[in-house]
């Protein structure tokens, strides 16, 4: 598997060994892989681009999927309600082959990869993610983006019936997102599957989900129904619940504060509640592959 944007470490390199065999054990029913070598975990020591895994537990335990319910436990304990099987995602808008693709054709010729990816909520929380996914250009490219599309938008599904959530009009349901073209091209920007090598758990968006690593983890959409290449920038669920507070960008920004929360630091999940501050970094460290796209551009207007 290609580690690409992860300077190349391998899990091994990011996890402390004795944690990564505690978990090849849970995962393999007990079958311990002895003398596949103890030594120290290569994980990097400063504190902010510090890519040690957060564990499986936390990852899936700790969500946020307002679908589900408001609390971070409530996706963990109500998601089983959502039926994933059969799936279809919708793609329409500005693509040479528009239609309705079933998840087996979607992810059919594609190369599934994990990327180990920093994921940071505006609420200051951040998690280090192993995901197997694909890039999401290699989809578009399949499709065929016309010419004159400059924005692609997302929607997740919304079903009443298997999701409680619903019943609160907090957001203008269903979860919408979107990128400006550039951004859902990058090779960054991938549709994720699976993580830590196991089928995408329903509360983490299941069967398929978007992952953006430099923006706010609210940008990348769960379970997703629907994809739509137009001309313009589209509606996205927590801009138009409160542009003040969240922008259509929503780059990872140090140096804007959200109105209730600085984004100068952010706290890893599973650090217990004595957890330090660690320094946020522009665009959540991913700064040298994306900063490109924004030369010119006032990021605190455009947040
Ligand atoms: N997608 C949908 N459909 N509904 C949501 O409530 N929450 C977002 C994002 N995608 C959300 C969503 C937010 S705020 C974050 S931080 C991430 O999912 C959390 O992803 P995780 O639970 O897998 O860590």
């Amino acid at each position: 598997m290609a580690h690409r944007y992860t300077s190349d470490l391998t899990r091994d390199d990011v996890t402390p060994k004795q944690l990564y065999l505690n978990r090849r054990q849970i995962m393999m029913g007990g079958t311990a892989l002895m003398g596949a070598g103890l030594g120290a975990g290569k994980a990097r020591a400063e504190d902010a681009w510090d890519l040690t895994l957060t564990s499986y537990e936390d990852v899936t335990s700790y969500n946020n999927f307002y679908e589900f319910g408001t609390d971070k436990s409530d996706p963990a304990r109500n998601a089983h309600m959502m039926t994933t099987d059969p799936w279809e995602i919708v793609i329409d808008g500005m693509v040479d082959n528009p239609g309705t693709y079933s998840l087996a054709e979607i992810v059919e010729g594609q190369t599934i990869e994990e990327r180990i990816y920093r994921l940071r909520c505006v609420e200051r929380w951040s998690m280090v993610i192993p995901w197997q996914g694909f890039e999401f250009a290699d989809l578009l490219e399949r499709v065929g983006v016309q010419e004159g599309a400059r924005y692609v938008a997302f929607e997740t599904l919304a079903r009443p019936e298997e999701m409680p959530g619903l019943r609160v009009p907090i957001i203008d349901w269903p979860y919408k997102e979107g990128l400006r073209l550039d951004e859902a091209m990058h090779p960054l920007t991938i549709l994720a599957t699976g993580l830590y090598d196991e089928p995408m758990p329903n509360q983490n968006g299941a069967p398929i989900r978007l992952v953006v690593p430099w923006k706010y983890g609210y940008k990348s959409i769960k379970s997703i129904v629907r994809i739509t290449l137009t001309d313009e920038q589209p509606p996205t669920a927590w801009n138009t619940y409160a542009p003040n507070e969240y922008g259509f960008y929503s780059n990872v920004n140090p140096n804007r504060s959200h109105p209730r929360w600085s984004q100068e630091f952010e706290r890893r999940v599973g650090g217990g509640l004595f957890a330090r501050n660690i320094e946020t970094l522009m665009f959540n460290g991913y700064e040298e592959e994306v900063a490109h796209m924004y030369e010119g551009m006032d990021l605190i207007e455009f947040h």
